[in-house]
């Protein structure tokens, strides 16, 4: 592309700001710029700035209506079995397969590399990846099959993150059964819709959602991968939840038996005002509604028993049919809009770190996709075993919540066997997930061993 035909280009859309400082680069820096222009989709950019910034105020009156559910304690322990077996079984198969959303960019933690290399300060120093990959790898020796990991990263941290996985030898797990791919970005805008450049010759690029995560899937040829494997169904979750039953046989035996094109599991809400988003029919459709979204009256409404009546709230963990994916993949869902301080080369050249809002950045959730299923089936489990995201970089949902959830869950199994540890425990995902499998013996003996508190296989 010439710097004329950029120009024509960015002029029809009143963006032809991005070649400000084009005269003062040097010839591979006017390159790479004019290959960027090249890449811009202007006209939609344009378009999502018309539509979600200037059309704002748009009244919602969508329809909500409750979504019924399944509770995890409320199921008999002959049913649980039948409900593991039949998990175990499709695993075993080879027909079930993580994908896990990981391109988020953690900037609430404070912390500078991919989220899923985060230590949450247990005994071991086990960052999130390498707890989900343990329970990968020990789900998949339990049911004699090595389970594919899909992980989507974006393109500010792919390469850490595949550097992460290679330091660590993948965990144990075979490479050629992990696949990451980056998802898309799209540029921010000022609040006059202008894009913003990141540097004098980098146009502004933010990953483009979780929702990003079905098209970059698609885009980097895997929905064949998933055929060639014969996966007929994809746990899918999102990389923050310290406690995650990554592949989860009970809740794949619940999958197949509900036969629904979504099955997903779900928290009580702990308040009316929890930030989370929560299960509905939204006109009739499956849908997550998030917590900015719901209307005061229906968050705080309750039924006969004084349960909240939109009380079942996503923890990002879902298992899609594949047949689902296929048939919804391509279609078209809204972006959000968000209000953010994002960092630009003002008209000076200088950059600027602003610290109120001054741009929108535009996302897709991949829960708008959930409106073309059939219908989703939810469980509810219990959120002391199966939900400690980590999110903040102190406090609520933080690493020191993760981490004392996490002890606590490993030392009430340890007490369950009628032994009384002398500190918090922390137990290997490779040698229980569940507690329910393990040894009184050989814990009693290692119990003697362990200065940290650290049980490992
Ligand atoms: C999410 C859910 C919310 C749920 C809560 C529970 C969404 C939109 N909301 O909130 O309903 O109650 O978790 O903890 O999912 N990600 C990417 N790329 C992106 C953006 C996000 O891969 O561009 C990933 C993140 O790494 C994370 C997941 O998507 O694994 C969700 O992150 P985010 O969109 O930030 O939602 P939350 O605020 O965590």
């Amino acid at each position: 592309m010439t710097r004329e035909m950029a120009w024509d280009k960015l002029t029809a859309y009143g963006q032809e700001h991005l070649l400000r400082f084009y005269d003062d680069l040097d010839s591979e820096q006017q390159q790479a710029l004019l290959e960027q222009i090249a890449d811009l989709d202007v006209e939609y950019i344009h378009q999502l700035y018309q539509d979600l910034v200037e059309h704002r105020n748009i009244e919602i009156d969508d329809e909500l209506s409750a979504m019924g559910s399944t509770t995890w304690s409320d199921v008999a322990s002959e049913e649980r079995q039948r409900l593991w077996e039949s998990g175990l079984a499709a695993i075993g198969q080879g027909k079930v397969a993580a994908f896990l959303v990981a391109g988020g960019q953690g900037s609430r933690l404070g912390f500078e590399g991919p989220k899923g290399a985060y230590d949450i300060g247990l005994p071991s120093h086990k960052s999130l990846f390498q707890l989900q990959a343990e329970r990968i790898r020990k789900i998949g020796l339990d049911a004699g099959f090595s389970i594919p990991w899909y992980i989507m990263t974006s393109p500010l941290n792919h390469g850490d993150t595949v550097r992460f996985f290679q330091k660590h030898d993948f965990f144990g797990l075979d490479p050629a059964d992990i696949r990451f791919f980056p998802q898309g970005t799209l540029p921010s805008v000022d609040e006059n819709g202008k894009i913003l450049l990141a540097q004098r010759d980098r146009i502004s690029a933010n990953p483009d959602g979780s929702g990003g995560c079905f098209r970059a899937f698609k885009d980097a040829g895997l929905m064949d991968d998933l055929q060639e494997r014969g996966i007929e169904y994809i746990f899918f979750y999102g990389v923050d939840n310290a406690l995650v039953r990554v592949c989860d046989p009970y809740f794949i035996g619940f999958a197949i038996d509900q036969a629904k094109d979504i099955a997903s599991k779900a928290v009580l809400k702990v308040h009316s005002g929890e930030k989370v988003g929560v299960y509905a029919y939204r006109n009739g459709k499956p849908s997550i509604i998030e917590y900015t979204e719901l209307p005061e009256d229906l968050a705080l409404a309750q039924d006969e028993q004084g349960r909240l009546v939109y009380g079942s709230a996503n923890i990002v963990t879902h298992v899609f049919r594949t047949s689902f994916l296929n048939s919804a993949l391509d279609k078209k869902t809204p972006y959000h809009v968000a209000h953010k301080a994002v960092e630009y080369v003002d008209e000076a050249g200088q950059l600027v770190k602003p610290l109120k809002p001054n741009a929108y950045k535009f996302e897709a959730l991949y829960f708008d996709l959930f409106r073309y299923a059939d219908d989703m089936a939810i469980l509810n489990v219990s959120r002391e075993e199966e939900f400690s995201p980590v999110k903040n970089f102190e406090g609520v949902d933080s690493k020191d919540t993760a981490r004392e959830m996490f002890l606590n869950l490993c030392t009430s199994w340890v007490r369950n066997l009628d032994l009384e540890p002398a500190m918090p425990i922390e137990i290997s995902p490779l040698l229980s997930i569940y507690g329910h499998d393990l040894d009184r013996t050989e814990v009693e003996s290692r119990l003697k061993d362990t200065e940290s508190g650290y049980l490992a296989p």
